[in-house]
């Protein structure tokens, strides 16, 4: 029975070519930190152009570019001024059609950053909307609020909280209401439950689709919809106070609540269901590739599985896993880990179209080599060697760093909107800082001493170049990581799972019937560790090759050593493979 099981996965498996995505190498930039060409200190869409190869050498797929979009950048371009316009300080129109067609060249996919909840409080459409300008005057989520029956004052119309702190309803003088902005004051939510919006949004994804990107990564998507207005009233009904009130005493902070009625509202799975058959919709009557949707969504396990889709329609490519960056941290154990991992896999719709994801890093959390002190190989490892698609931040290949930024110069909202005693812990500035090219003038990022944010002080230290001519580097670990990626035990495979050492080390065999066997340790303890590979997996022979180890480790790469007394050191990973 068994074997009739495994012959008809292959033959699927042999019937169905893999998709481009599937199983695909992702990297996110940060357009502004990238690499900047004119030398205004800022990361430009040409500076991205000059780059194009890197990405080939370090084998991404697709690159998803965080927004590039015209914007005032109170929050960096997640508050979009004009969905149709490139960001001056990024470059024009040409420069963005340029790139796409230089992308193409190379062979590397460009995704755009949508962000679809809010707008910018100086797009045109907000302000038509202040006016009350038709079909503008309903475009966001405009309400009285309530009067207060002792003071006479105006109030909001709930306690609803912004995810970066205080009331999310701004009162606005000119048209008499408040509006709702569920992140900054500056980036007002639109108005799902009006057709107008829905429509036009889909304009603006059509229009970029049409400039040839490969598809969209969907910025904050549970906060697109909110509970109805109460028809009779118009009022809107308060959040509860979070189930767990010790972990949020902070009346101001948005954990204070619970948000039943401004995110994961049902209609927000259906407008990704709707996105998902625009994109495939644009492929039938203009052929190419798979356009892709990734789904940005901080919600729970089942909300996220939900993305996917519904068993009839079919809703995004990626919904985005961050279980390995929120569900555990630098004090985690192996067993923590595997077990998020066991819970995504046993959470997936059963079907061999889907894959699964995993983000280690992004522009809203700390830097992953900072979270796991030594062990950024080892965490490079885990994602480049599990089954399914990986997401890496740009830097986190080299292991870029926090850079603490103080007080004073911290340019992000969210930081700024912080208490000044609590702001590090929000602030995202420490994982935006420039990437780090060379050893030159601003890490060869720019030619501008001057940066938006400032170069972390180790570049001189930590750089691509240096990287690169380094026999042994963190670049080096992860090139033969993507390249060993490849290999059909890793692409169509199995993955069988092990924690041992008293839960210090992760153990995975990477199988595929006919292809090579491949073994990969990872030890997140401080412990050293000799272990018996074959105790784990006995069809594993005595000898095994090191394809590759975290710098720290004991081996070296194309080396061949004795399984049963495998040396697995305290934050060392080692991927080898079975020498026949
Ligand atoms: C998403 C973005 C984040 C931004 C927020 C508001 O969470 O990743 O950077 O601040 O949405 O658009
Ligand atoms: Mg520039």
């Amino acid at each position: 029975m068994k074997v009739f099981v495994v012959l008809l996965v292959f033959a699927i498996g042999s019937v169905c070519a893999k998709d481009w995505w599937e199983g695909g190498n992702f990297y996110q930039i940060y357009p502004r930190s990238f690499k900047d060409s004119d030398g205004d200190g800022i990361g430009d869409l040409n500076g991205i152009a000059s780059k194009l190869e890197y990405f080939k050498e370090i084998g991404m797929d697709g690159v998803w570019l965080s927004p590039i979009f015209k914007s005032p950048m109170v929050d960096f371009g997640y508050d979009t001024q004009d969905y149709r316009e490139i960001h001056p300080e990024y470059g024009t129109m040409e420069d963005f059609e340029n790139l796409i067609k230089r992308a193409k060249e190379v062979g590397v996919k460009i995704i755009l950053d949508f962000v679809p909840n809010h707008t910018s409080d100086e797009s045109e459409w907000f302000k038509k909307s202040i006016d009350g300008i038709p079909p503008y005057d309903d475009f966001y989520v405009w309400n009285d609020g309530i009067t207060n029956p002792i003071t006479n004052k105006k109030e909001p119309p709930s306690n609803w909280l912004s995810a970066f702190r205080y009331s999310a309803w701004q009162w606005n003088d000119v048209r008499q209401q408040y509006y709702l902005h569920q992140f900054a004051i500056q980036q007002p939510d639109l108005n799902y439950r009006n057709p107008l919006v829905v429509k036009e949004m889909k304009e603006v994804l059509k229009f970029w689709l049409a400039k040839g990107v490969s598809g969209f990564r969907i910025d904050a998507v549970p906060f697109m919809f909110e509970i109805e207005a109460d028809p009779i009233t118009g009022g809107y009904p308060n959040e509860p106070r979070n189930p767990t009130p010790e972990s949020c005493p902070d009346s101001n902070d948005h954990c204070y609540l619970q948000h039943i009625y401004t995110q994961d509202q049902p209609e927000t799975y259906d407008m990704v269901y709707q996105w998902r058959e625009l994109c495939e919709q644009f492929k039938k009557d203009h052929g190419g590739d798979t356009r892709i949707l990734m789904t940005e969504a901080y919600t729970s396990l089942p909300n996220i599985i939900r993305y996917y889709g519904n068993g009839q329609r079919n809703g995004s490519h990626i919904p985005f896993n961050f279980d390995l960056i929120t569900k555990v941290n630098g004090a985690s154990t192996a067993k923590d880990f595997n077990d998020r991992i066991q819970e995504w896999f046993d959470a997936m719709p059963n079907d061999s179209r889907i894959y699964a994801n995993w983000v280690m890093g992004n522009h809203d959390n700390k830097r992953l080599a900072s979270r796991y002190k030594n062990r950024a190989d080892l965490i490079n490892m885990l994602l480049q060697t599990l089954p399914g698609v990986a997401v890496t931040y740009y830097g986190e290949e080299i292991a870029m760093e926090n850079q603490y930024i103080d007080w004073e110069h911290t340019v992000d909202t969210q930081a700024c909107n912080a208490d000044p005693a609590k702001f590090d812990d929000y602030s995202r500035d420490p994982a935006r800082t420039p990437f780090q090219w060379d050893s030159s003038t601003s890490s060869g990022f720019s030619t501008n001493q001057d940066t938006w944010l400032p170069v972390h002080e180790n570049y001189k230290k930590n750089n691509v170049l240096l990287q690169k001519r380094a026999p042994i580097s963190h670049l080096q670990v992860f090139k033969k990581l993507v390249k060993v990626r490849h290999e059909p035990s890793f692409q169509e495979g199995t993955c069988i799972r092990k924690v041992i050492q008293n839960d210090d080390i992760l153990i995975y065999k990477r199988e595929k019937a006919g292809s090579d066997k491949y073994v990969v340790i990872l030890n997140f303890s401080s412990n050293n560790r000799t272990i018996n590979i074959q105790d784990s997996f006995p069809t594993i022979s005595n000898k095994v090759e090191i394809i590759t180890t975290s710098i720290n480790g004991p081996y070296t790469d194309g080396e061949v050593v004795d399984a049963t007394k495998f040396n697995a050191q305290a934050n060392v990973g080692t991927v080898v493979v079975s020498v026949n």
